[in-house]
């Protein structure tokens, strides 16, 4: 617990039931269809493809909707901050037509699925904002407003947002919705389970061999084997079409307080002013609602988090008066670097895997919309926007350069980290309690924490997944790779991929 900002837990893990386990396969299974994660996409995908009629076993390296999902704000909305204008820019107004329609069409469709499944999930219908407080950023609402209206959302330009704080302009989205992301993919999966798909959990996909049939292995040894493939593990851990260089890792945190309901702003709100803030709310204990505030977008291992909790903090005690923050935790997101998710065959010889990846912060809408379109392709059909979200979309020089190249310089940077002198120059003896440091012993690179107790334990410090130098996040207390995302626990357990095997243990004896 940190006194200023509340207990290091998501609000949607702490509030929903705990879910029925669903244990690792004792033997080998062969489905129609097997999804590897078990997020919003995955689940989504799998729930799809179930109601086709063909069978599905879905994986999940941990709890099912426990991992980045779980960790979500949860905004169900087709307005994603400035898209619009930024398609009808770098592409055209069709992509972004396609986009809001596809968009809009998730977020409907998971309207009509909590009502078909009668699942309480906290629904509520509410608008959705995208807002500045200075001018300067007016010019750029008015042309996200008018191009999401002729992409066909129900947009608007404002100069009254609701926010307990002025604004200089805002573009304001009905018909949107939010939700308790946890309680819905629950309520998902146990549809699934009547339907006569299988879930595993705490089962690590390691290998894939693709074919007719495909077949993949767990980290236990069992085989699944399977017609078609989904791989929907937020980053790919199977990755042949090389998308780590088309996605950057970006993390972002999370506070969350209870605040009379008179104080409520109704409504979901993102500005991308000061490193982004998102305000929205949720239903509450004794009438109260609870204020989630998101912001302070970083990428993993690079950051003091502890500053920049108490950074968020300051903003929302500002604007919205003394809060007594019960929650926090952290999101993470993969920014593709033309905006667009990748979603569509795994790679250019692709016949039977799928990928889902790079929502970009906006995995609610754009994990239902890919269980859609990943079910249409399964069975043949291709959507209208199958092609603009094809990860094998022909990539346009200009639009992705300086993206492309802001991401690869920094992989570069810590991929060769050696040569950093804050991560050469750092002694075992210089690690404080609940802290962590790369350091250099016997000539490697060690990952070292000293727990609250004195006790240390060391990790090699190269990433498993493609070798970059691992950072530790001294508050929310895990070893994180600024390259790709893939957390660790501080014994080198893996908390998030790509990686698939933990940090190999070090001795502290050389
Ligand atoms: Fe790719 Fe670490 S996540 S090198």
């Amino acid at each position: 617990m940190n006194e200023q900002t509340g207990e290091q837990r998501s609000y949607w893990i702490e509030t929903a039931p705990p879910g029925i386990p669903h244990p690792p396969p004792t033997a080998d299974v062969t489905v129609d269809v097997a999804v590897v994660g078990a997020g919003i996409a995955g689940l989504s995908t799998a729930w799809e493809v179930a109601r086709s009629g063909r069978s599905v076993a879905v994986l999940e390296a941990g709890r099912i909707a426990a991992g980045v999902t779980g960790h979500t704000t949860a905004k169900l909305t087709a307005l994603h901050t400035l898209i619009y204008d930024r398609l009808r820019r770098t592409r055209d107004i069709e992509a972004a037509k396609l986009y809001g329609r596809s968009q809009t069409e998730a977020v409907r469709h998971a309207a009509e699925i909590v009502e078909e499944l009668g699942i309480d999930c906290d629904w509520e219908d509410t608008a959705a904002f995208t807002y500045a407080q200075d001018t300067k950023g007016v010019g750029e609402l008015k042309a996200e407003a008018e191009a999401a209206r002729a992409a066909g959302l129900p947009a608007e330009f404002v100069t009254e947002a609701g926010l307990p704080f002025p604004v200089a302009g805002a573009v304001r989205v009905t018909e949107q919705a939010q939700f308790h992301p946890r309680k819905y993919l629950l309520a998902l999966a146990d549809d699934l389970i009547r339907q006569g798909a299988t879930l595993y959990e705490h089962t690590r996909v390691v290998g894939l061999k693709e074919g007719e049939p495909c077949r993949l292995t767990t980290e236990a040894g069992t085989t699944v084997t399977a017609t078609d493939v989904v791989v929907a593990t937020h980053y790919p851990v199977f990755d042949r079409a090389l998308l780590f260089t088309r996605l950057s890792p970006r993390r972002e945190l999370v506070l969350a307080a209870p605040i009379p309901a008179a104080l409520d702003p109704h409504g979901m709100f993102i500005t991308p002013e000061q490193g982004t803030r998102s305000v929205r709310t949720a239903p509450y204990r004794d009438g109260q609602r609870l204020l989630i505030v998101t912001g302070e977008h970083f990428t993993p291992g690079t950051s003091d988090v502890e500053e920049r909790f108490g950074r968020l903090a300051d903003w929302a005690t500002r604007h919205f008066g003394e809060l007594a923050f019960t929650n926090r935790w952290a999101t993470q997101d993969n920014d593709p670097t033309d905006s667009v998710p990748l979603v569509g065959p795994l790679h250019l010889g692709s016949r039977h895997t799928y990928v889902a990846t790079g929502f970009g912060g906006w995995g609610m809408s754009g994990g239902i919309m890919a269980g859609r379109l990943l079910a249409d392709l399964i069975a043949g059909r291709r959507p209208p926007w199958s092609d603009l979200y094809d990860p094998r979309r022909v990539r346009s020089a200009v639009r992705e350069a300086s993206a492309f190249l802001k991401h690869q310089a920094q992989v570069a940077r810590h991929f060769v980290g050696d040569r950093l002198p804050s991560v050469a120059g750092g002694s075992v003896d210089s690690i404080a309690p609940g802290d962590g440091a790369v350091v250099r012993l016997g000539g490697r690179h060690c990952a070292v924490h000293r727990d609250t107790d004195g006790q240390l334990h060391a990790v090699d410090a190269r990433c498993t997944h493609l070798g970059c130098l691992v950072a530790f996040n001294r508050a929310e207390r895990a070893w994180e790779c600024p390259c790709h995302g893939s957390r660790f626990d501080p014994a080198g357990e893996i908390v998030q991929g790509p990686a698939t095997r933990p940090l190999e243990k070090r001795s502290l004896d050389t």
